[in-house]
């Protein structure tokens, strides 16, 4: 069994679910690393924004792809060598994302990056198919989820101090499309890992959910020690 500085461990879930807020806690309960892989399905969404290709232009995807510069300096994503962080969180990219994530290219091409900055352990990865395709080797794996109302309601108040003025029904409608392109999608759909623990946040405060989880991280190093 890995010692408690090792483990590689998952979060999953549909938009909203509160990933990246307990992504990142876990991460610094444990001293980890934090890799989210949402934000590389964006950068490709940014790319192909920039150069006006369409997200179903699969041979114009495979280019960009495999033109990608993409990496991560502490919590900021570069795009050959820019500083992107922020511009890959706007609704138009959001969409783009969701819609580029659900071609072959993309999957095939973001399956070998992010596989190898996940390499060492000591790592908490987001995204939707982390326990199921890109990391099915995890020591543990979560599966966030909260209902849609829970979810747009979080977004609202995320974005407001982002001054984006999105309304909740706006943002509701976006995440029911989202949902649907991610679920339905017939490479790596959004789904639990058949061992994932999964974890309704609806009604459950973050540092509830995190204290969850450290939960099963402690029960998975102690096994055999404490
Ligand atoms: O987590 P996010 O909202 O930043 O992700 C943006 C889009 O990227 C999301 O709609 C689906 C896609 N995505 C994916 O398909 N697989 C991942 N591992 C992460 C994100």
């Amino acid at each position: 069994m890995p010692s408690a500085q090792q483990l590689l461990i998952t979060i999953d879930g549909p938009a909203g679910a509160g990933k990246t807020t307990l992504s990142k806690m876990l991460a610094r309960d444990l001293k980890y690393r934090y890799l989210d892989t949402g934000a590389l399905y964006r950068a490709v969404a940014y790319a192909i924004r920039q150069q006006d290709i369409n997200a179903d232009d699969d041979q114009a995807l495979a280019k960009v792809c495999a033109d990608l510069q993409i990496e991560f300096v502490e919590d900021r994503l570069l795009l050959d060598g820019v500083d992107i962080s922020s511009r890959i969180r706007t609704p138009e990219i959001t969409m783009l994302a969701s819609a580029a994530s659900a071609r072959l290219p993309v999957r095939k091409a973001l399956l070998g990056i992010q596989r190898k900055m996940g390499q060492r352990k000591g790592l908490v990865a987001e995204g939707r198919d982390m326990g199921t395709v890109v990391f099915p080797e995890a020591d543990l794996k979560f599966f966030l989820d909260a209902s849609i109302r829970q979810r747009a309601l979080r977004r609202h108040a995320q974005y407001a101090e982002d001054n984006n003025e999105q309304s909740i029904e706006d943002i509701e409608t976006d995440i029911r499309r989202r949902d649907e392109n991610d679920s339905n999608r017939d490479i790596a759909p959004l789904r639990p890992a058949r061992d994932a623990i999964i974890i309704d946040s609806t009604r459950l405060p973050a540092d509830q959910v995190l204290e969850r989880m450290l939960t099963h991280v402690h029960q998975l190093t102690c096994s055999s020690k404490c």
